[in-house]
């Protein structure tokens, strides 16, 4: 399991400087990304921590795109069109439901994209080993893709997916 709450060093003048922009955005919601300052890997790192501790952990999709998706959302998932309203009422269903499960094996970001590779568990249907890769703009997800694998048990591979 990784460590998911952020790593941003608070006794770095750049991280100080890129957070105190972050938390100035203003909206009808308080992101805590910005898309103003270009940003490091290390806080696109903590943005991309801070939405799986929200989405994968807390499981509160809503926060999860309010804090680090919210503005520009260009999807290429092929059930879910672009755009946030359409993520979130694709999304909400699926996580309100008690037994879902997601079990993160690694997150990792460089040059501007990051990757989220876990293991989804949907009762009822069969688990899913999932990469999720996003683009950034600033510590702003804007983009995402997504490559899943079901999981049978029947696998040759005794390290299969992960
Ligand atoms: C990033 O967001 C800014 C607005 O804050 C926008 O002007 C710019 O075009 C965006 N850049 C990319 C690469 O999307
Ligand atoms: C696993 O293999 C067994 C035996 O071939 C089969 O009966 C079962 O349906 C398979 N399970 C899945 C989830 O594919």
């Amino acid at each position: 399991m990784v460590r998911l709450s952020p790593n941003v060093d608070p006794s770095s003048r750049a991280d100080r400087r890129l957070l105190a922009v972050a938390f100035t955005v203003t909206s009808t919601f308080a992101a805590k990304c910005s898309t103003t300052t270009p940003a490091t890997d290390r806080l696109q790192l903590w943005a991309l921590k801070g939405f799986a501790n929200s989405l994968f952990v807390e499981k509160d999709v809503q926060k999860a795109y309010d804090d680090w998706i919210p503005g520009t959302y260009i999807n290429h998932n092929p059930d879910v069109l672009s755009g946030r309203e359409n993520a979130l009422a694709f999304l909400e269903p699926i996580f309100s439901n008690p037994e879902l499960k997601s079990t993160i094996a690694s997150i990792s970001v460089g040059q501007g994209i990051g990757f989220i590779h876990h293991r989804l568990t949907i009762p009822g249907q069969a688990d899913w080993a999932v990469m999720d890769r996003f683009g950034f703009n600033g510590t702003c997800i804007v983009e995402h893709w997504d490559v899943i694998q079901p999981i049978t048990g029947n696998e040759t591979n005794p390290i299969a997916y992960f």
